[in-house]
């Protein structure tokens, strides 16, 4: 009975093959990945139709120039798809230079024996060119290097490199909310205009309008001078004069009409006289009082600046719903030419009430070991081209990581640790004692040398850590943690908090800073205080880590540092 309901098995190949590959949801184009990151390579799509765009990432005429290949790439994956185009098609000089855009329709077909593509396009149209002018194209075809591209940062997203580095920092994005989510945190977004120094570092870039504004009544004083105390007094007068006017004419009974325009008169001459003593005002530069900046003129009546770490906020809420989480960018002017640092980069900050510091260290390091296990899930690809361009060890070192538990050691260990190696043989070039700050040669000896893995120190000496951390019972360390990793150094900076409102309020003065601007934050500690930890993890580092980059200025899109912000 089956035999006579359902059509012969052959003839349903037949329809299927004949199919077009689904298009993207939004877009009038297959995407590459859906053809060849297929577990076939693509070759069960032979026979179907597919329309693609991308950028031809090289091009070339073949049998005297009746054809071409092009090798295209649309980055939705590292591979490119190879496609013929048969010079009665197009014009085939149009479409062989690098960097140029096409949209192909055509035929899916299976490459002849002994090619190393499973799966090839045969083009029967070809629906659009964005050209290039090969002897312009600023990216020509030779290996570039990262510094060379950072001259051309609205160019080189189209480079393999740039390309695969995106899908991870895009993949490594979508982990963490998917980590923070999955364990109950919620998202909180944090100002990035604040009036608060978290870290108390001084690295803050000012927010205001008082130079704008300044430059433009200069401006606007030499187009247009300021009025006189002559012309002044003359606008007064004639205020005085038209007020005169209208009593008189109210004593005298005069008509409606005829009081009614004298007081539109008196109310013209109030105006002008207003508009001139507020330009008589008007003083070029930036306004001061008492011999300093008067920021009551500045755009929100005070100092301001673009936040460093949105921390101190995003404890409010935790004080109040748990468990949350910011992720966004942070902003510091220190004035560091490092391959690690940047004047602008994003920070994972989570945070947590009825937590403290060994929860803290628990968190940070699921989180980490969950960011290494979803870039094996899902970023194979792009991994592979890591290992094979820039670190062979990157895929090796994401699998260690996940899957051993991190070291941990309190500072005075990590110290003697140091010491211990100094001793041995090993040279740094700051010196170790009890209390310094581990400079970076410091922490990449303790993760990279010593343990070969990732390190948490914890129980840092209060001096060299920030005002916020919760002071030990030996009242000379805090409750601090950083997760060291190797490649980088610190990758996680943390602590539990204080949440004793004395303890806090004495740091505070201790510190040396001023206690009217934290009054908010130690209200969090009047009002139903709780025990509660968090962390930073600098989401670039975290690439640099990942991937075995070794300059942070080619981890993020588009990079700030001294001297450099383009576009
Ligand atoms: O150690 P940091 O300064 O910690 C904080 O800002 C805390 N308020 C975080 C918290 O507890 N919520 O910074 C956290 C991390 C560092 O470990 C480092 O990975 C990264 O941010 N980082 C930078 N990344 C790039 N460029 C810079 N200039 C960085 N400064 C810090
Ligand atoms: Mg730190």
């Amino acid at each position: 009975m089956s035999d006579q309901t359902q059509p012969p098995v052959d003839q349903l190949a037949a329809a299927s093959l004949s199919d077009a590959v689904p298009k993207h949801d939004f877009s009038d184009r297959v995407p590459i990945r859906s053809i060849l990151a297929r577990p076939d390579g693509g070759s069960g799509l032979a026979g179907r139709r597919a329309r693609v765009g991308g950028w031809v990432k090289t091009g070339r005429k073949q049998g005297s120039g009746s054809f071409a290949f092009l090798e295209v790439n649309d980055g939705s994956c590292p591979m490119n798809l190879q496609v013929i185009v048969d010079s009665a098609v197009a014009d085939l000089g149009l479409l062989v230079p690098t960097g140029t855009c096409v949209a192909l329709e055509g035929v899916l077909k299976v490459p002849p024996e002994g090619t190393k593509q499973k799966i090839e396009l045969r083009v029967e149209e070809v629906v659009h060119v964005g050209p290039v002018d090969p002897a312009k194209y600023p990216l020509p075809k030779t290996k570039l290097t990262l510094e060379f591209l950072r001259d051309v940062v609205h160019l080189r997203p189209k480079t393999n490199t740039i390309s695969a580095v995106a899908r991870i920092r895009n993949a490594l994005a979508y982990a963490t909310h998917t980590f923070f989510q999955k364990h109950g945190f919620l998202y909180i977004h944090t100002p990035i205009i604040t009036t608060s120094d978290c870290e108390g570092a001084g690295e803050m870039f000012q927010v205001t309008t008082l130079i704008s504004e300044a430059e433009r009544v200069e401006k606007e004083l030499i187009k247009n001078p300021p009025p006189s105390e002559a012309e002044i007094e003359a606008a007064k007068l004639l205020v005085k004069e038209k007020g005169e006017v209208v009593a008189q004419l109210k004593s005298a009974k005069a008509s409606k009409a005829d009081i009614t325009a004298s007081v539109a008169v008196l109310t013209k001459a109030k105006e002008n006289l207003s508009r001139l003593e507020e330009r008589f005002k008007l003083k070029p530069g930036i306004p001061q009082k008492d011999g300093k900046i008067d920021y009551d003129h500045d755009f929100f009546a005070r100092q301001a600046f673009l936040t460093v770490s949105g921390q101190l906020q995003v404890e409010t809420y935790a004080c109040a719903v748990s468990s949350v989480y910011t992720f966004g960018p942070t902003f510091r002017a220190e004035n560091s030419h490092t391959s690690r640092h940047l004047a602008e980069f994003w920070m994972v900050e989570p945070e947590i009430a009825f937590a403290d510091l060994k929860d803290d260290m628990n968190c940070a390091e699921a989180y980490v070991k969950f960011l290494c296990n979803w870039l094996l899930d899902n970023c194979l690809d792009d991994m592979d081209f890591m290992a094979k361009n820039f670190d062979k060890t990157c895929i090796d070192r994401l699998r260690t990581v996940a899957s051993t538990p991190f070291e941990r050691i309190s500072y005075t260990e990590a110290v003697e640790l140091l010491v211990e190696a100094v001793k041995g043989g090993k040279q740094f070039e700051n010196k170790v004692e009890w209390g310094i700050d581990l400079a970076s040669e410091h922490e990449r000896y303790l993760t990279e040398v010593k343990f070969q893995k990732p390190v948490i120190v914890y129980n840092y000496p209060k001096g060299i850590k920030a005002f916020y951390m919760r002071l030990n019972d030996d009242s000379k360390t805090v409750a601090a943690m950083d997760v060291l990793v190797p490649k980088v150094g610190e990758l996680i900076g943390g602590s539990q908090r204080e949440e004793r409102y004395e303890v806090i309020r004495d740091r505070i003065l201790e510190m040396g800073l001023p206690l009217d601007p934290y009054e908010w934050y130690l209200d969090l500690r009047r009002y139903g205080t709780v025990k509660h930890c968090g962390f930073g993890l600098g989401f670039e580092r975290m690439i640099l880590f990942a991937t075995g980059i070794d300059n942070i200025r080619d981890v993020i899109p588009f990079p700030r540092y001294p001297g450099r912000a383009d576009l």
